[in-house]
């Protein structure tokens, strides 16, 4: 139009100097104004489009889509999954795209440096960096946090909120704790699906932090191991009693229950259960169903009553117990010249078969001085009497009762008091990754029968020996506390590698059998 206009005007006789310099002026004006405009107008078409364009680009070039943290598609945590791989292309469209990912990208992606991005992607943990991937399945409340008093809110498939950790359902404290393991393990890998970040209490920061050995996958066909939530020491504390109206208590319907569900099962049929991962740890939990469900891999305590054809470490776990009396941590505690006690033994002495070697040991050491050798059960205020007890004491014994392990070997640990483990049968947790050696004192129960051969043994152990074996055990401490949000190499992470290494095997043993499966012939 401006330009019209300046032919029209050249057209006309020649107006004035003075004129003609005012009117070019304005057509400069005029042409300056445009193209002003013009580059605001395209600048701002850039800034509303690059964030979605730019991130669409980068996710799909680091192949980890942002649905995957975005919340709409935590069912398929994966990242591998073709719902949320499709999906991206679609969003190549910028328009499109910023409908649909506007929130969860903003949040995720707010003028990100490089730096910043490649933390956050560090910290995600999704199918491709985990070392297991655990397929959950959806039991009904009533064996897991239904027992916790969590209701469910009556819908079949429904999982309490972990995104803080406070208001997560508890468990019973006191000695119920000791084999709460399950418990432990469900919570961490319902808080895996979270998106980094989330969390509504202070809490949230440590479930960032939350390290990636496993993680859950809602596509069965990714799984590693297929996790059974059953909270089977809990069953077995809190329902053994036949209750009025009850023909069979409430422990062995859960079981039965469990059994008839995991048999209709795709997942449980195709390989008879041995991908199966099920935590029965107290060592009475699950007694009527164990043998139904022996293919599957156990999280146990010890072996001490099972058949070596239901459990042994061939296929199965071990797995400490929570320890009840206060722990010292990595944290300083009583050196050897403040801990005036040589050899601290509370516990139970009169026991079955198998716990003889205890009262044996108890003729021979109750005289003396400096070891405190005494009954009683932990029950009466004895929680906290062994936590002052273990912690001035130099040695701890652990002489196997009716069971080979206990929950005095961890809560010696965690005083950083030096177990003396009198125990021929038994196993100990992460053995293939923790050298007990290091930080134990191990006896036959032979020898620790023999007139004067402990004391000797333990007297003869001396001061510098003795630190070294304590400041390791400061430093594995960590590895025997379970807590919620987990943290690196905790018992919950530990747990979670030592199923990830068994699976292997198990693996190895399914991929081979499934050699010939095109051919048809059954091994
Ligand atoms: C699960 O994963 C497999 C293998 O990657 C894939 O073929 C299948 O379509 C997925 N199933 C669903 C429901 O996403």
């Amino acid at each position: 139009m401006v330009v019209v206009v300046v032919v029209e005007r050249k057209m006309q006789p020649l107006p004035p100097p003075e004129h003609r310099r005012a009117l070019r002026f304005v057509v400069f004006m005029a042409v300056s104004l445009l193209a002003l405009s013009c580059w605001a107008l395209v600048n701002s078409r850039i800034n509303v489009a690059m964030p979605y364009s730019a991130f669409v680009m980068r996710d799909v070039v680091d192949k980890t889509p942002a649905l995957t943290v975005t919340g709409v598609e935590d069912r398929h945590p994966a990242g591998l999954d073709p719902a949320s791989s499709t999906s991206v292309p679609a969003t190549s469209d910028a328009t499109s795209g910023s409908v649909k990912l506007s929130g969860p990208v903003i949040r995720r992606e707010p003028l990100a440096g490089e730096r910043e991005r490649r933390e956050r992607s560090e910290t995600r943990c999704d199918a491709d960096s985990a070392a297991l991937r655990v397929y959950v399945y959806d039991l009904p409340a009533e064996f897991h946090f239904g027992m916790l008093g969590w209701d469910g809110k009556g819908k079949p498939a429904a999982w309490p909120d972990v995104r803080d950790a406070r208001a997560a359902p508890h468990y019973p404290g006191g000695l119920n704790l000791q084999h709460s393991v399950a418990y432990w393990l469900t919570l961490d890998i319902l808080s895996s699906a979270l998106p980094p970040g989330t969390g509504t209490g202070s809490d949230d920061v440590v479930i960032r932090d939350r390290p990636c050995v496993a993680v859950r996958v809602t596509n069965a066909s990714l799984a590693d191991v297929f996790f059974v939530p059953f909270f089977a020491s809990l069953s077995y504390n809190r329902h053994s009693k036949l209750r009025r109206g009850e023909k069979v208590n409430r422990n062995r319907f859960l079981q039965a229950e469990l059994v008839r569900y995991l048999m209709r099962k795709e997942e449980w049929r195709r390989w008879g259960g041995k991908n199966h991962l099920i935590v029965p740890h107290h060592p009475n939990s699950m007694m009527e169903a164990r043998k139904k469900l022996s293919a599957a891999m156990f999280v146990l305590s010890d072996f001490g009553r099972y058949s070596p054809h239901v459990a042994n470490l061939k296929k199965d776990v071990i797995a400490p117990y929570m320890h009840v009396v206060r722990s010292f941590g990595d944290g300083d505690s009583p050196a050897f010249d403040q801990r005036p006690i040589l050899a601290y033994f509370q516990g139970a002495i009169h026991r079955k078969a198998g716990g003889k070697v205890r009262q044996k040991l108890y003729q021979l050491l109750k005289d003396e001085r400096d070891v405190h050798f005494t009954y009683g059960s932990v029950r009466q205020n004895g929680i906290r009497r062994a936590t002052a007890g273990m912690s001035t004491s130099k040695f701890c014994l652990n002489i196997a009762g009716d069971t080979p392990s206990s929950n005095r070997l961890f809560d010696a640990i965690v005083s950083h008091c030096v177990p003396v483990i009198i125990s021929d049968d038994i196993e100990l947790p992460f053995e293939d990754v923790l050298d007990y050696s290091e930080f134990c004192v191990f006896v036959r129960s032979a020898d620790a029968a023999k007139r004067g051969f402990l004391l000797r043994l333990l007297r003869g152990i001396s001061r510098d020996e003795w630190t070294k074996m304590w400041m390791r055990l400061k430093k594995v401490t960590r590895h025997f506390e379970y807590q919620y949000p987990s943290r690196s190499g905790d018992a919950v992470q530990m747990i979670w590698s030592a199923v990830a290494r068994k699976m292997h095997s198990v693996q190895l043993q399914l991929h081979k059998r499934g050699r010939f499966q095109r051919t048809g012939s059954e091994s």
